[in-house]
């Protein structure tokens, strides 16, 4: 029904075809602060949208609806997929016809970018609480990430690689933003490290086969890979043909980012993942009060089987970020006043500290080493090494 009904209004949207009207702050005005929260609520990536909403709605059952004496309204949108121009014209309509006083959500990058321009015609904050590819925040001075970059959490795995006994690495990676980012950074710093690429490969974003992919490295017999794809239906699709292809972690190091080895769909890739190597932002066993304690409420709201996995922390950070500015300024959002409250802004994450760059508005943040094992029944990433203070570097 819902879903029906928000492929319904993106139609509309596209016929309507709405132009970007200036927007008096006096129509802003009024008892409610508007976030228009974009996501791929429907098509292959939908359940990275059903995390990144159940964080905002935790933050919001844990603190309250009301912040400076305005009741926050939630406004959702679904881009059905990466489609640009879906995500932009929803922007616009967002801005135009319901007047939000933020943009927030973007699962996948060329939404996210495409968004952008919205939100600098507009001078609308946009807060970005997954997309990873770098270029992001330099779309546009409205908007502030709260996530990670592809660069931040690659850099440091491949110097970790380097120090500790790697010395050849196949490459292979999602052919858009993120992954061509990934790519980059991992050849370049591993290289740096005095490393070996013996050679790369990008896989298509759209309904990847990953068989002739994984059989090259067969072929190649590499020491390691190194894998970015996106978190969604890609991960386990390819673990699975790793494993049909008998590259196990006796013939083959994987290693990889946070996405693949995604705490929500981990214990679904059975043993074959046992023994990935990967570095993210945020694993749903990280070691903390504060992260045990999301870890519980998030069980108790949406039920003991769906972990919270790095999006479900985007969106409750992200919200945290967008309640601090609102009380800041006093419940009156005006865009470049909301720019200027994130920035420097420092956060305690279930992942960790978190802070926004003043210079950038990207996230700064702790990257963690981790390993993929069989704590109980279950399979986690046990984070084992560290690098704090990470801003990314490709800026
Ligand atoms: C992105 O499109 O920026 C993106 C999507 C999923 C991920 C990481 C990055 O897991």
């Amino acid at each position: 029904m819902e879903k029906a009904r928000l492929i319904k209004v993106a139609g509309m949207a596209s016929i309507l075809a709405l132009g970007l009207a200036t927007i008096s702050p006096a129509a802003r005005a009024g008892d409610t602060v508007k976030i228009g929260l974009i996501l791929t609520y429907s098509g292959p990536f939908a359940d990275n949208a059903r995390q990144i909403d159940n964080g905002v709605q935790l933050y919001m059952k844990q603190h309250g609806d009301t912040v400076a004496g305005k009741k926050i309204e939630i406004i959702r949108r679904d881009t059905t997929g990466a489609a640009p121009d879906i995500a932009k014209r929803l922007a616009q309509e967002l801005v135009t016809r319901d007047k939000v006083d933020f943009l927030a959500g973007f699962v996948l990058t060329p939404n996210a970018l495409a968004a952008a321009d919205v939100a600098t015609e507009a001078k609308v904050p946009m807060v970005v609480m997954n997309a990873a590819t770098s270029i992001i925040v330099s779309k546009s001075p409205y908007v502030a990430r709260v996530s990670f970059t592809l660069p931040q959490v690659t850099v440091p795995l491949a110097q970790w690689a380097a120090r500790n006994g790697i010395k050849q690495v196949y490459v292979m990676t999602s052919d858009y933003g993120p992954g061509h980012d990934a790519e980059a950074a991992f050849s370049n710093a591993f290289a740096a490290a005095g490393g070996a690429v013996v050679g790369s490969v990008r896989m298509p974003l759209a309904s990847p086969d990953f068989a002739a992919y994984v059989q090259k490295v067969r072929d190649l017999q590499p020491q390691a890979v190194f894998l970015f794809v996106p978190a969604g239906q890609q991960p386990a699709a390819l673990m699975k043909t790793f494993a049909e292809q008998g590259l196990t972690r006796s013939s083959l190091q994987i290693l990889a980012t946070g996405d693949v080895t995604d705490d929500a769909v981990l214990q679904r890739m059975g043993d074959a993942a046992l023994g990935v190597i990967t570095s993210h932002h945020y694993s749903y066993a990280h070691d903390s009060a504060l992260n045990r304690a999301f870890v519980k409420a998030y069980a108790e709201a949406y039920g003991e089987d769906l972990r919270p996995n790095f999006m479900a922390v985007g969106g409750y950070d992200g919200m945290a970020a967008i309640y601090r500015v609102i009380e800041q300024l006093k419940g009156e959002i005006d865009g470049d006043k909301a720019m200027a409250a994130f920035k420097g802004m420092a956060i305690d994450s279930p992942r960790g500290p978190i802070e926004i760059d003043p210079d950038t508005h990207d996230v700064v943040q702790t990257v963690y080493i981790r390993r993929v094992e069989k704590v109980g029944e279950t399979l986690v990433n046990v984070e084992f090494d560290k690098v704090t203070k990470v801003k990314d570097p490709a800026k």
